[in-house]
This record gives structure tokens, C-alpha cells and sequence, in this order.
């Protein structure tokens, strides 16, 4: 699970033993920045080697950077003004302090993988952002935004996202110059933008867009760019705009009457009288008036058959277009171009990392609903998972599970997920598994990963649960890099308002005590209901940003066909696992039948501090003691005999027992 997050890691490791070669004092913004990116690959933190220099501008664009940025890490950049991340494969959520972040006035992030809220939240700072200059096109943001408080915004590109409607607040953006929300599926009248007084640059083009032009438009007298193509807008087009905007600013785009004619040479060689009218200038304006007439004029006798020859061509243009952009509509996303016509006709099919590929005979995916548990009113469809997951292309996978691929998608109104496919139970049929799902839906615990929505399409059958960004247990122990682990990123702001004693020798053993209480107390309301896990390791334990556990993978014993060779289901076997769990928590090292073994072996003989993780910090006397306690229980948890085994229940309570006994 989560491998792609091990190989981002590996990455990470390269690049933390090369900064601390160059050893900035803590706090400096060069720490700070080797900190944010370092779960980022291809960044190299020597692009910024000089501990002394305060940072203003963060400029990589196309240098191939691929992972997560950690966020929290810029925070404390106050000089930052120009950020800019474009063209590089970075994704994630960006967090909604950046956009009130004092002094930014420049961001571009476009061409990444990138999700978020777009507004300004009062309590992390301003009211207001400073940003003029805002590029966010090629990502993956949907409707969450609200513009009220982008006073300063002069250009704005959110083109190529999937945000649905108008965002919030744009036409009170009075200063903005360029905008550009072309491609991004958006639906309902142009109004809301009429009155943007400073626009020259406007990209309106293929989106499903109403209003009637020009009357619902921004003043087009100021404008130097038009696009309109590919809405469903209405009106009258004027052959100054058409001359001046171009044909292909208004093919497609709904349904247009072109007052398009020839205008004797005369008038075409003087500058048009009403180009850039002051808006209250009384000439301009009966100049106007005496103009309209002349034109419709001329339209009806010269430029009659002008139009008819225009109306054809546009009639056969449009045809042509139409196949061109449903061909094109998703490629950039997509690996994979799918013509949008094949929605119709199915079946898909889906390449998973491995090459093993999947296949979704689906007539319609818009028909295949999205059943999510906690937001019934969502109305997702199997569609919007094809466009979260770029057609559940291989740069959405996040790891190939031994149930099917499991991708990452960041759905509409900001819910970050991870959406498994469940390969195995494909011929399972429908009713059995919607029981299933619904079952699991049910399974409520705050140390369970419960099943958040799931999706039938066709056979397909896809689960839904939270992304968990921190990743698995496996990697947190094994993979980070030892001291350093990414406790600093939380310790701040999360751990010590929970925790009074912050001594970092006891952090360490504190936090895994309180992971293996949160997975026994996961495993012990499981067995409670009536279900067993039957494979818990450490990959199958997600944590959350404040590192409490979530017990993933469980409860599909009880669909037939998803665990048919496991023999595992029973309550012993899973009390069994639960103390490797807790030897690897306590030694460091991942668990095994040989280390299990030689761990009991020191533990017998008395000698259980050497099996200890030296990681731990052995300062405290009372802290080891608590430690090779928590190892006696694993002792137990790991007999031979499973009828000697304790109940999770037991396990529980003699885990709790263990910090209270010693305080
Ligand atoms: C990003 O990294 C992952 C693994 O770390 C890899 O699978 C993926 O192909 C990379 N993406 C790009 C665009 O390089
Ligand atoms: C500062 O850095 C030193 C080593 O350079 C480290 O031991 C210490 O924990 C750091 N302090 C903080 C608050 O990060
Ligand atoms: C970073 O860049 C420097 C100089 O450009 C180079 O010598 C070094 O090998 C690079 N480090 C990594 C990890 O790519
Ligand atoms: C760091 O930058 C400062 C200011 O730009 C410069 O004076 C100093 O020489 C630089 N130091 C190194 C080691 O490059
Ligand atoms: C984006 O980066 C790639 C290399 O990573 C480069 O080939 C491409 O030209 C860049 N595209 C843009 C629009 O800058
Ligand atoms: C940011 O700075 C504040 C105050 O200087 C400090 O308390 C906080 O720990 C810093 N945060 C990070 C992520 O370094
Ligand atoms: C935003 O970025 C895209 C792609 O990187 C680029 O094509 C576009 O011109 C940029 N928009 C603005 C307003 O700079
Ligand atoms: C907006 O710009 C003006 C003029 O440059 C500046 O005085 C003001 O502080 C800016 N507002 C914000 C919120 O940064
Ligand atoms: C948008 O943001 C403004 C201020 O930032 C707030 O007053 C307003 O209620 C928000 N609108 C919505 C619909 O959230
Ligand atoms: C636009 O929205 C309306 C209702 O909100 C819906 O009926 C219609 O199908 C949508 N059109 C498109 C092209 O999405
Ligand atoms: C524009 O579309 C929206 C949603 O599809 C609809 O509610 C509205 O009536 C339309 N307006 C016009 C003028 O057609
Ligand atoms: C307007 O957009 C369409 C579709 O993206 C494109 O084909 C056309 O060239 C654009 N026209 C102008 C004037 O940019």
C-alpha cells in the first residue's frame, strides 16, 4: 500500500542527507524550504544553498518535481512574494492560508495535480489576499472557491479544472484584467461577470455557459481578447466585434445571429467611431445610433448572401468541431484520450500500474450513481470518478493492493479519497455486494478506515474511503528516516496541545504507545461486533495527520469469493498479529516470524531492553520499564497456543494500564 509515497520518501531521504551536509541553523528559511519539499522527488535543496538568504521567490517551474509539498513548512516564509510551482507533477491539497499569506502577490501553479479551497479564511490571518497575479489552470480544483477577498487580483486562470459553476465572488473582482476560465465545465449564465469593469483579456470558451450577448457581457469596448466558442450563448454579433474578436472567438459558441456584412471601404478605413467610448461621452454615443441602422442596412441587401454562404460553413465547421473537441476534451488529463462518445457505448477500459487492466462495460457512467455513506446529497456518478482519476490513469494510482488498484481522487467539494477497485469480487452480485458495502458503511469506530461511499458500474465494484495522506504505519516506523522522523511536522501545532509533557526522548514512545492503543481499541470494537480482520499489518494501518491510527482492509470475509483462501478468520489469529504490530512498534524492526521469535526468545531470558528500537532514546528509566511492559504483552498476544492468547478487550486494558501505573 502506498508505495508510490515509499518511493517519494526514498527520494526525500536522498535529499535530507544532502541538506545536512550543508547544516542552516533551525528556522532559517532554507531549512524551511529543504522541510517543505522533502516528500518531493527531482528537487535539489542546493537550488537554494545559502543559509544567510531570505527567501522571496520560489521559482521552479518544469523541473520535473513530483510528490507532495508539505505546506505547514512555507508558512513561516514571510518574505515570500512569487511562488511558482508550474509544469512540474506535484499534487495534493493546497491549504487555504496560502491565499491570505501576506506580501504573496504571485502564484502560478498551474500544470500540477494540484486540489483545494480557494478563499480567505479570516482566522489564519487577513481578510483579504494580497495575490494580484493567480495561475492555477491544468489542476484539478473544483467549485470550493470563493473570490470575496481577492481585493488585489489583477489576472486570474483557473482554465482546465473541473469547478462547475461561475466561482464565488469573481464579478466583484473590480481590478481584474485577465481571465481565463476556459474548459472548466461550467454551467449557468455569463451575468455574475458583467460588470467587470477592467477586463481586456476574457476566455470564456468551452464551458456550457447562457447569457445573451452582448447585454450580459463585460464592456467589450475594453476588450482587447475574446473567446466565447463551444457555450450556449445567444444574441447578436456586430461585425465590428466579429472583425475584431475573430471567427473562431464565436464558433460553437450557441446560437448566434452575425450582422455580418461588408462595410464599404470607406468605413473600413477610419478607425470605428465607438471603439474605446469614454461610458458617458454624448457624441460616441449618438454617433451610435446613426451606425446601427447603416449596418442592418447593408447586411440585408450586400450581406444577405454573405451570411447564407457564413451560416453554412458554420454549420459544417460545427460538425467538424464537434468531433475535434470531444477528442481533445480530456487530453490533458489523460494518458489515455477516451472520445466522449464512447461514453455511450462502453466498455472502458482502465490500465493499472502493474499492465493488468480492468474494464467498466458501462453504457452510461453518468447512470452508475456514487453512494456516499456521510454526504447523500452529492450526487456523484461513476463519471466523476473518471474525471477525478484522469480515467483512472497510472499517474492516479497510488498502489495495486492485492484486491485491484487503488487510486487517489480528489472528488467534488474537496473530498480527497482513495477509490480501490475491487478486482476479486467482480462476479459478485450486485445485491450481495451493495449488503456488503452497506454493512461496512455501518462499521463506525474512530480507529477504523470506514468505508466512505461506494460505486457499482457494471461488474465493477469500487470502495471509497478518506485519503490519508500520512500513509501506513509500515512506512511511518520503517521508512522515515530515523531522529528526524516527521515528527516535527506536527509536533508544533498538534501534539503538544494534547500532550503536557513534551520531553522529546518520551514524544517517541508516547506517540507509539498511543498507536497501539488506537489499533487495539480498532481490533477489540471489530471483534466486539462480530468480525474478524485476518490480515493486519502494518501496511494496513493508515494514520491521520495527528498520527491516530485507522485499521484499513477489514470486514470483506463476509463477501464470498473476496477471502475464499484465507484461513485466518478468527479472533486469535488477529490477537496474534496485533502483537507483531506491538513488537514492531517496540523494536523498530518490521515483523516476521523469525523476529517474533527472537523477540520472545530476550524477553524470556530477561533481556527485553536489548530488543528495544534504539530510536526510542532510552533516556527515562520509567519509560523503559513501560516499554518492556508493552513488550510482555506482546508476549502474550504472540503465544504458540492461541487458546493462551488474551482478547483484545484484555490486551486493551493492560495497554492503558501501563501509562497510568507509571505516572
Ligand atoms: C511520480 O513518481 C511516481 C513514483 O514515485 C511515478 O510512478 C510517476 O510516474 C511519477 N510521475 C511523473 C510524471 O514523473
Ligand atoms: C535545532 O537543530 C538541532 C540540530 O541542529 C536539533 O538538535 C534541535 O532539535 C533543533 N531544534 C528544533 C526546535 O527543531
Ligand atoms: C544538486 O545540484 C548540484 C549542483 O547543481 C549537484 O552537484 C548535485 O549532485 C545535485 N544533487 C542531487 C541530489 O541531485
Ligand atoms: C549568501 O548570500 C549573501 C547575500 O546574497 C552573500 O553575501 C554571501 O556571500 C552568500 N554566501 C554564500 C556562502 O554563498
Ligand atoms: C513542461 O515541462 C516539460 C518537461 O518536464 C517540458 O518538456 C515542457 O515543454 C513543459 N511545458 C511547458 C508548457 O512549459
Ligand atoms: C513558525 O514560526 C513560529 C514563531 O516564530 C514558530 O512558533 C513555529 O514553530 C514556526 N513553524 C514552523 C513550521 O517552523
Ligand atoms: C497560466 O499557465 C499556463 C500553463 O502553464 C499558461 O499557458 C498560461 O499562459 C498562464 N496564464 C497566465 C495568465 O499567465
Ligand atoms: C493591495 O494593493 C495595494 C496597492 O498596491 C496595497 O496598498 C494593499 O496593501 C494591497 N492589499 C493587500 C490585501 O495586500
Ligand atoms: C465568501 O467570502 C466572504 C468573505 O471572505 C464571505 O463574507 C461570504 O459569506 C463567502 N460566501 C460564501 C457563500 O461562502
Ligand atoms: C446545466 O445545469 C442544469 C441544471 O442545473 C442541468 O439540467 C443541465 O443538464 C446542465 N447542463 C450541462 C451541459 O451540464
Ligand atoms: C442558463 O442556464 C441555467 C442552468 O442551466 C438556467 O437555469 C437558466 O435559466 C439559463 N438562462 C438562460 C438565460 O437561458
Ligand atoms: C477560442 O477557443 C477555441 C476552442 O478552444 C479555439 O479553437 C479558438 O482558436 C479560440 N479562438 C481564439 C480567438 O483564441
Amino acid at each position: 500500500m502506498f508505495s508510490r509515497l515509499l518511493l517519494i520518501l526514498l527520494f526525500s531521504l536522498v535529499s535530507l542527507s544532502y541538506s545536512s551536509t550543508v547544516s542552516c541553523p533551525n528556522g532559517t528559511d532554507f531549512r524551511q524550504l529543504t522541510r517543505a519539499f522533502r516528500y518531493v522527488s527531482g528537487f535539489n535543496s542546493s537550488w537554494f544553498s545559502n543559509c544567510s538568504v531570505v527567501v522571496t521567490h520560489i521559482v521552479l517551474p518544469s523541473r520535473k518535481l513530483n510528490g507532495t509539498v508539505s505546506w505547514t513548512s512555507l508558512r513561516n516564509l514571510t518574505h515570500l512574494h512569487v511562488l511558482d510551482l508550474s509544469n512540474n507533477s506535484l499534487d495534493g491539497s493546497v491549504p487555504t492560508w496560502l491565499w491570505s499569506k501576506p506580501g504573496l502577490v504571485s502564484v502560478d501553479l498551474s500544470r500540477n495535480r494540484f486540489g483545494g479551497s480557494i478563499r480567505v479564511i479570516p482566522v489564519s490571518g487577513s481578510v483579504f489576499s494580497s495575490v494580484k497575479k493567480l495561475n492555477l489552470s491544468y489542476n484539478r480544483f473544483t467549485n470550493a472557491i470563493n473570490l470575496t477577498g481577492f481585493v488585489n487580483l489583477t489576472a486570474l486562470d483557473l482554465s482546465h479544472n473541473n469547478l462547475r459553476v461561475l466561482p464565488l465572488g469573481l464579478g466583484s473582482l473590480s481590478g481584474l484584467h485577465h481571465l481565463d476560465i476556459s474548459r472548466c465545465e461550467i454551467n449557468g449564465s455569463v451575468k455574475p461577470i458583467s460588470g467587470l469593469k477592467s477586463l481586456d483579456y476574457l476566455d470564456l470558451s468551452e464551458n456550457s455557459m447562457n447569457g445573451s450577448f452582448p447585454v450580459d457581457f463585460p464592456n467589450l469596448n475594453h476588450l482587447r481578447f475574446l473567446n466565447l466558442s463551444a457555450n450556449r450563448f445567444s444574441g447578436s454579433v456586430g461585425f465590428d466585434k466579429y472583425r475584431k474578436f475573430g471567427k473562431s472567438a464565436f464558433s460553437h459558441g450557441g446560437s448566434f445571429v452575425f450582422n455580418v456584412s461588408k462595410i464599404p471601404t470607406r468605413h473600413r478605413l477610419h478607425p470605428l467611431p465607438h471603439r474605446n467610448p469614454p461610458p458617458h461621452h454624448r457624441n460616441v454615443k449618438a454617433n451610435r445610433f446613426k451606425r446601427t441602422p447603416l449596418v442592418i442596412g447593408l447586411s440585408s441587401s450586400l450581406g444577405a448572401l454573405v451570411i447564407l454562404v457564413f451560416v453554412v460553413s458554420l454549420i459544417l465547421i460545427r460538425r467538424r468541431l464537434r468531433s475535434a473537441r470531444t477528442k481533445s476534451r480530456w487530453a490533458i488529463s489523460s494518458p489515455a484520450p477516451l472520445d466522449f462518445k464512447m461514453e455511450k457505448s462502453g466498455p472502458f477500459a482502465f490500465e493499472t500500474e502493474s499492465g493488468s487492466s480492468w474494464v467498466a462495460d458501462i453504457k452510461e457512467p453518468t447512470a452508475a450513481p456514487v453512494v456516499m455513506a456521510s454526504k447523500p446529497l452529492m450526487n456523484l456518478t461513476f463519471k466523476d470518478l473518471i474525471v477525478a482519476t484522469s480515467h483512472f490513469g497510472t499517474e492516479s494510482v497510488i498502489s495495486d493492493s492485492t484486491c485491484g488498484p487503488i487510486y487517489r481522487a480528489v472528488l467534488p467539494g474537496e473530498l480527497h479519497v482513495a477509490i480501490k477497485v475491487l478486482e476479486r469480487i467482480r462476479d459478485v452480485d450486485q445485491n450481495e455486494a451493495v449488503t456488503a458495502f452497506e454493512a461496512l458503511t455501518r462499521l463506525k469506530h474512530p480507529n477504523l478506515l470506514t468505508l466512505s461511499g461506494y460505486c457499482i458500474a457494471g461488474k465493477e465494484k469500487l470502495i471509497l474511503y478518506e485519503f490519508m495522506a500520512t500513509g501506513d504505519l509500515h512506512r511511518w516506523l520503517h521508512e522515515l528516516p530515523a531522529g528526524e522522523t516527521n515528527v516535527e511536522d506536527w509536533s508544533a501545532d498538534t501534539w503538544e496541545s494534547h500532550v503536557g509533557d513534551s520531553s522529546p526522548e518520551k514524544t517517541n514512545w508516547l506517540i507509539r504507545h498511543r498507536i497501539a492503543i488506537g489499533v487495539a481499541r480498532g481490533l477489540a470494537y471489530l471483534h466486539h461486533v462480530g468480525t474478524t480482520h485476518g490480515h493486519l499489518v502494518a501496511t494496513n494501518i493508515l494514520l491521520t495527520e495527528t498520527l491516530e491510527p485507522r485499521i484499513s482492509d477489514f470486514g470483506f470475509n463476509s463477501i464470498p469469493k473476496a477471502e475464499k483462501d484465507n484461513n485466518n478468520n478468527n479472533v486469535e489469529f488477529d490477537v496474534y498479529c496485533f502483537g507483531v504490530i506491538l513488537f514492531e512498534l517496540l523494536t523498530g524492526k518490521q515483523g516476521s516470524e523469525e523476529h517474533v521469535k527472537s523477540v520472545r526468545r530476550l524477553f524470556k531470558e530477561r533481556r527485553g531492553e536489548e530488543a528495544l528500537d534504539s530510536r526510542l532514546r532510552l533516556a527515562s528509566g520509567e519509560s523503559v520499564n513501560e516499554m518492556v511492559e508493552s513488550l510482555r504483552i506482546g508476549y502474550f498476544c504472540t503465544a504458540e497456543t492461541s487458546g493462551k492468547r488474551p482478547t483484545m478487550q484484555q490486551v486493551l486494558g493492560l495497554l492503558k494500564d501501563i501509562r497510568t501505573v507509571s505516572r
